[in-house]
């Protein structure tokens, strides 16, 4: 059978990097509170004139390199965002045209913060049914510019990024010690859309709005149904939590992610933390996190990582891979 393998990972941070301090004369807040409740310590914001598709060129560009692959041999490039530079054309085909590739197809998803979890189904669907060999998967998200700056329950929370993937096709056995994406497990409820969600749109107020947010119950949904979800994920792969070398979470909430990683019984020093430097950067949080734990060496050939988010939708989800 055919699996699709990680062949190279790479990212993008805005050079502007906000301190919570940045916050303290702005709102009724403080660096203290933001750190104890969420374990975010900084996040970069784009540029004015950066947009979301030149932070995803720039991940999918350092991906490129690190498989040692030029942008003609993708045979497709997937964003998840929800922050899109214009209502159309996609970021992805914009990413397209900025990479220089000249074949192939694009198109993007937005599954909010499980946009890459969702991205990674995807591409990894394409690869097996024979439609792709390889597939460029690319978080990118500028949520600076849907932050409703007045709002202290949620601008403190939200940063700019993009991190990128390179998948390709490999022969496999069909056993859980194959390479590659092992099994993915998706969900939505749309009976919560009202607890996440972005006040503006084109059909509706011809805005774009910005994010409201019922944080605390959020909170909870996150924390039962993360866990949930790996667990499914992984049992659909034939593996179990005493497999698991690496969790790599959605980067919301360091309490979130240390609930989620209580509940499926992994000690914190198998968790990628990216949370305190990044915040929550949406669908990009996933695969900047990889790159970041990829560029320092510490994910190894063979070793089996869970990536798992939620977000507005509710949507969420999780997928198993071997490295
Ligand atoms: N500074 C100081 N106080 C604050 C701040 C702030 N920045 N934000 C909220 N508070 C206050 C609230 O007003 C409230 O005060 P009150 O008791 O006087 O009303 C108090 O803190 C407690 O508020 P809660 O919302 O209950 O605080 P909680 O501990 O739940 O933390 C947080 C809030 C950080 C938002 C948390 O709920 C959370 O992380 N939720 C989940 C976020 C998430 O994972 N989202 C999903 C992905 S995002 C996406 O898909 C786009």
């Amino acid at each position: 059978m055919r699996r699709a393998i990680v062949r190279g990972t790479g990212h993008y941070l805005p050079e502007r990097v906000v301190e919570n301090s940045w916050f303290e004369d702005k709102l009724d807040t403080s660096d203290e509170w933001i750190r104890a409740r969420t374990g975010i310590e900084r996040r970069h914001f784009a540029a004015e004139e950066q947009r979301t598709s030149d932070l995803g060129i720039l991940a999918g560009r350092a991906a490129l390199e690190n498989a040692g692959l030029s942008a003609d041999q993708l045979d497709a490039v997937i964003v998840a965002t929800s922050t899109p530079d214009l209502t159309f054309p996609s970021v992805a085909t914009m990413v397209q045209a900025g990479l220089g590739m000249r074949r192939g197809f694009a198109y993007d998803i937005q599954a909010v913060c499980a946009g890459f979890v969702y991205a990674l189904a995807n591409a990894d669907a394409m690869i097996r049914a024979g439609l792709a060999e390889r597939v460029l998967v690319i978080g990118a998200e500028t949520f600076s510019r849907i932050m409703d700056w007045t709002d202290r329950g949620t601008c403190v929370l939200f940063g700019d990024g993009a991190g990128a993937v390179v998948l390709e096709a490999a022969e496999a056995e069909g056993a859980s010690s194959d390479r590659g994406i092992l099994a993915t497990d998706l969900n939505s409820d749309g009976q919560y859309r009202d607890l996440l969600y972005v006040d503006g749109g084109v059909a509706s107020t011809g805005t774009a709005g910005h994010l409201r947010m019922q944080g605390n119950l959020v909170f909870r949904h996150a924390v039962e149904k993360l866990a949930d979800t790996a667990h499914h994920a992984l049992d659909k792969g034939g593996l179990g939590p005493e497999d698991v070398d690496w969790l790599v979470p959605h980067q919301a909430n360091l309490r979130i992610i240390e609930a989620t990683a209580k509940r499926m019984q992994l000690p914190m020093d198998k968790v990628v933390l990216t949370v305190a430097d990044h915040g929550n950067t949406s669908a990009a949080s996933i695969p900047l996190a990889l790159s970041v734990a990829n560029a320092q060496g510490r994910i190894k050939p063979g070793q089996v990582l869970v990536a798992e988010a939620i977000g507005g939708g509710l949507a969420w989800g999780a997928v198993v891979l071997r490295w």
